[in-house]
């Protein structure tokens, strides 16, 4: 048997290879191919000398060219800045209550505040500011501290119970049980009267009893009725909004310990112009006044 049984006139050489007596041309790479290949080694070195490439130990090798993308996104940062410096610097130092009547002030504070809220905001409020037990959903017309464009700013500057801002918005709500200012018996009869007030049928006694209670005890912050005071940011009681839970256990744990919500003041985070934006953007979610 020859070395190449099957070689026909004309045909290349074959490798040598054999599988059950099919054999492999030796057919060269053409040059062209070779040629590109070897580029695309060259091109690949040049790359990673020029950019930065190589992994080392804290960073890349960065390039005899000094790209950075994060230079890139920096140099980005502070166009948009410069673009927007003219229209940040009247929602500055407008009066708040002239925002809402400039389509395109108005326009720019809303987008740029709802940019605000999502980085800032959301992780308390939700993504759509509905808002979570204990923390205040922003869309309904339920206030604590007040829904007029003013009354945002002033709670998004300066924060609330929070000790970072001397400014900040204060009230506490005493911890009836926990300080024995009310027995067992008689926050189970004022929970009665508070659930009662937003219509949720309650034993009439108990009610009745409960009235008492609340009339010494809790009327001078959450008002005749229950309707709350937002000067003390004491929630309305008769609405079926609930911060902290609207049921009977819920109730009875608001009242024995109280509850005390934080909110961070933001006057030294943001500027005003984000502020600004981000109160514009919160007042025109529905529950703006
Ligand atoms: C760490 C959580 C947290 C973050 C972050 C936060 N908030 Fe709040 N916010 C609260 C809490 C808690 C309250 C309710 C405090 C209370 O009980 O009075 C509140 C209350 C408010 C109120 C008052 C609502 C009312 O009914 O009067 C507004 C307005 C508000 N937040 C807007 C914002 C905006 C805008 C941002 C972002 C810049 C923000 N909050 C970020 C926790 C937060
Ligand atoms: C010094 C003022 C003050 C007094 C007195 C007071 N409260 Fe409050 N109450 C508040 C404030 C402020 C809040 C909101 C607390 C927070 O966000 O941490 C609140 C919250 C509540 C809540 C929670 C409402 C919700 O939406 O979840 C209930 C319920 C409540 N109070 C019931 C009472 C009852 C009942 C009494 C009387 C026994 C009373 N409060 C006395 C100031 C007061």
């Amino acid at each position: 048997m020859s070395d190449q049984p099957n070689k026909q006139p004309g045909d290349p050489d074959t490798t040598g290879h054999s599988w059950d007596g099919i054999e492999e041309f030796n057919n060269p790479l053409p040059r062209w191919w070779v040629w590109l290949f070897y580029l695309t080694i060259i091109w690949g070195i040049g790359y990673t000398i020029a950019y930065p490439a190589w992994p080392l130990v804290n960073r890349a090798t960065a390039g005899i060219l000094g790209y950075s993308t994060r230079a890139e996104v920096t140099e980005q940062i502070a166009e948009a800045e410069a673009a927007n410096a003219a229209i940040n610097g009247r929602l500055a130092s407008v009066e708040l209550t002239a925002i809402a009547g400039d389509p395109e002030l108005n326009g720019y504070a809303v987008s740029a505040g709802a940019a605000v809220f999502r980085t800032w905001c959301a992780q308390c409020h939700g993504s759509g500011a509905a808002g979570a037990r204990g923390y205040p959903n922003l869309l309904d017309d339920d206030w604590l501290w007040g829904g007029d464009i003013a009354a945002i700013h002033a709670t998004v500057s300066h924060g609330i119970r929070t000790e970072e801002d001397p400014e900040a918005h204060y009230s506490e709500m005493p911890a009836f049980g926990r300080d024995g200012l009310l027995e067992r018996a008689q926050i189970e009869q004022v929970v009665n009267y508070v659930m009662s007030l937003s219509g949720d049928p309650r034993d009439a006694d108990l009610v009745q009893q409960g009235g008492e209670v609340f009339a010494q005890n809790c009327l001078s912050c959450h008002g005749e009725g229950g309707l709350g005071d937002r000067s003390q940011g004491a929630p309305n009681l008769a609405d079926a909004i609930w911060l902290y839970g609207g049921e009977y256990d819920a109730l009875i744990e608001t009242v024995s310990n109280a509850r005390f919500g934080v909110m961070p003041a933001w006057g030294d985070r943001l500027t005003e112009a984000q502020i600004r934006a981000v109160s514009a953007y919160v007042h025109q979610l529905g529950g703006g006044e």
